[in-house]
């Protein structure tokens, strides 16, 4: 019994470990807000709201959406995302409200993460 345990839970790993995409990250937790505007949430596909959030860019949305800002809690109130799966959701909204951005890089993903902690300590 232990060893079949032991065999499921190795073959579960790597699925579990996997990054989810951006797509299933807003389905599960940031629709919760940003698909009616809850709070104040900018909604999803509305480019109007969206237009000055992409000016500004990845550089600013990626850190908030790790640190929350006002109403909107650090990564969507779901800290089981990693900061990858953050920023992926990020984009996959930014694009949605008419940005066109890229995946990001490890490099992106480690300045996102120093600005992030940057904030933090303030
Ligand atoms: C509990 C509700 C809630 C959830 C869940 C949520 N958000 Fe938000 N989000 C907000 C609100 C409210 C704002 C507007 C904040 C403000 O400007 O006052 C916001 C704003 C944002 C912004 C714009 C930040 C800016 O610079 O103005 C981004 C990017 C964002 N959310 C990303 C996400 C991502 C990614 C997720 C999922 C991982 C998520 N949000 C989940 C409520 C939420």
């Amino acid at each position: 019994m232990r060893l079949i345990a032991l065999l499921l839970a190795t073959l579960c790993l790597p699925a579990g470990a996997q990054e989810k995409s951006g797509a299933e990250v807003y389905n599960s937790t940031c629709s919760q807000c940003h698909s009616d505007g809850k709070d104040g949430a900018p909604i999803f596909g509305n480019h109007k709201q969206w237009g000055k959030l992409v000016r500004e860019g990845l550089n600013e949305l990626v850190p908030t959406a790790l640190v929350g800002i006002r109403k909107m809690p650090a990564r969507g109130g779901n800290p089981a995302l990693s900061d990858g799966e953050v920023a992926g959701a990020v984009i996959h909204m930014a694009n949605a409200g008419g940005g066109r951005f890229a995946e990001p890089t490890p490099a992106d993903l480690a300045r996102w993460r120093q600005k992030a902690d940057r904030r933090l300590k303030k």
